[in-house]
């Protein structure tokens, strides 16, 4: 899709595929919108689907899949041991990463403890391009703490820096000359950073971290679940990958890896996880694992149909024309928003539109959440499901009771790929216009109930004030009688 030109020159997404099934959506008023964000806590990991219109809450597990995808899951050959599906995901993956090894899991999340009840000693460090919330748990929770090298640009909200998501590779070295190198447990470079706005990082980034590593003898893990987006980008504005074909930048990106993790509900659209090791002794260590917490080494939780349909959704990743979809509809997304003067972070990248609740909400205090207040002004503005990604989506201290403030305040509306049309993207587009055009009328939240471990999942809020009602009253006046 990126070689058709428009006759008048607009800059539409379109698509490389047609929709042949579908799932009928129902779009409460506003009233029962503001009912269902209520019996939420103003949570809205805790909607229920059926209340929300267009679930942007996140894309992991929720991506179209293709019909290749269920054909093969047709033809799961269902054992306990040594199934041929199993066999078929392996060689699937040897192909693509060149890892002789691989350890099954039943989700990213899986994978991450398996790396940290391994590789995590206590008393060290992960230096990070920048932490994943399960990614960060897996560490702390070791007594180890995660050190966030993000290129200065990465936490800039506006930037028109290419790669957002690349390493600052002297600090690294910095962190390394002050540690030395037995301080670190191991380096985590993520591809598609997902909480500072799916941004990626670029080839020659991932070379000079895998040099550094290398001399120092310390572990390079990559997290690859966001990888389609992050090989999207070094297609379209990396000069050392334009001329490659996808699977020679995947190849080049393992060579200089010594493990590659993935959640297969991101990676492969399917729903499961999996480590690929280059070394038999890391291997042997980290085997054990498998059995004791997800299943059989041939299956490590998932289910045979989900694992023919990561063999084949890790193929199409390989495809330009299916990967640049979900990238194509987020800049469209990204760049209407900018346009109508909404603050979101740029250059669009992968996993969704980010938008920035601090400038949104800029009469909102830090503490009191803005970007969960957002992300339950934009259910109400629309009945669209964000997240939050802020300083709900950090920990509080157990020891000390300290809660830190995110560097960020967002809330994403994550774009699971090939699932929306660019008409219900223009309906997001319009309502959060309103809602910025109101914003003043929009405050804070505080806890209701705040639990100890991952508490933006589950936790509950509610609003500082009538602003809700408020806000519901205005939308009836402006809209009328429509949904
Ligand atoms: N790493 C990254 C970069 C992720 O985005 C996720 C999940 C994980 C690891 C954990 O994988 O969910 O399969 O256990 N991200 C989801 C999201 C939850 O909504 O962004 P998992």
């Amino acid at each position: 899709m990126s070689k058709v030109t428009f006759f008048r020159g607009q800059q539409l997404p379109l698509e490389m595929h047609k929709v042949r099934i579908i799932q009928k959506l129902t779009l409460l008023p506003v009233e029962q919108r503001l009912e269902a964000i209520r019996a939420a806590g103003h949570n809205t990991f805790l909607l229920q689907n059926a209340d929300v219109f267009l679930d942007m809450l996140t894309d992991s597990g929720v991506n179209a899949m293709s019909q290749e995808q269920q054909a093969a899951m047709f033809r799961a050959d269902d054992a306990y041991a040594g199934s041929a599906t199993y066999t078929r995901l392996y060689d699937k993956l040897v192909q693509v990463f060149g890892m002789e090894y691989f350890l099954p899991a039943h989700q990213g999340r899986a994978a991450e403890n398996i790396l940290g009840q391994v590789l995590v000693r206590p008393d060290t460090a992960v230096a990070m391009n920048y932490h994943f919330t399960t990614s960060k748990q897996h560490v702390v929770v070791h007594g180890a703490e995660v050190l966030e090298l993000i290129h200065p640009d990465g936490l800039k909200v506006t930037s028109d820096h290419p790669f957002k998501g690349n390493m600052d590779t002297d600090a690294l070295r910095a962190v390394i000359a002050e540690r030395g190198a037995e301080g670190l447990s191991f380096v985590r470079m993520e591809a598609g950073t997902n909480l500072i706005g799916g941004q990626p990082f670029s080839l020659d980034n991932l070379t000079e971290v895998s040099q550094i590593c290398h001399e120092h003898d310390i572990p390079l893990v990559l997290d690859a679940s966001l990888l389609a987006d992050n090989l999207y980008f070094m297609k379209i504005r990396d000069p050392r990958c334009v001329d490659l074909e996808i699977p020679a930048i995947v190849k080049a990106m393992a060579d200089l890896c010594d493990i590659i993790y993935f959640s297969a509900r991101k990676l492969g659209f399917g729903r499961g996880g999996g480590i690929c090791i280059r070394d038999e002794a890391m291997y042997k260590r980290m085997r054990g694992f498998v059995p004791m917490f997800e299943g059989f080494l041939t299956y490590g939780g998932m289910s045979v149909r989900e694992m023919e349909a990561i063999t084949v959704g890790l193929d199409e990743t390989l495809d330009f024309d299916m990967i640049n979809q979900g990238p194509q509809f987020i800049a469209y997304m990204v760049n209407e928003l900018d346009r109508r003067g909404v603050p979101v972070i740029t250059p669009p990248g992968g996993l969704g539109a980010h938008v920035d609740a601090m400038r949104f909400l800029d009469h909102v205090d830090q503490r009191q959440y803005p970007a969960a207040a957002l992300a339950s002004a934009v259910f109400l503005a629309s009945g669209v499901r964000g997240m939050e990604r802020g300083t709900m989506s950090e920990a509080r201290d157990i020891n000390t009771g300290v809660e830190p403030l995110a560097h960020m305040e967002l809330v994403r509306l994550a774009l699971p790929r090939r699932v929306f049309t660019l008409s219900q993207v223009n309906y997001a587009i319009d309502r959060i216009d309103w809602l910025y055009q109101n914003r003043h009328l929009v405050g804070g939240m505080r806890w209701v109930e705040e639990p100890e471990i991952l508490r933006f999942f589950y936790g509950r809020l509610e609003p500082i004030g009538d602003w809700t009602t408020r806000l519901v009253e205005q939308f009836r006046a402006d809209f009328g009688d429509s949904l």
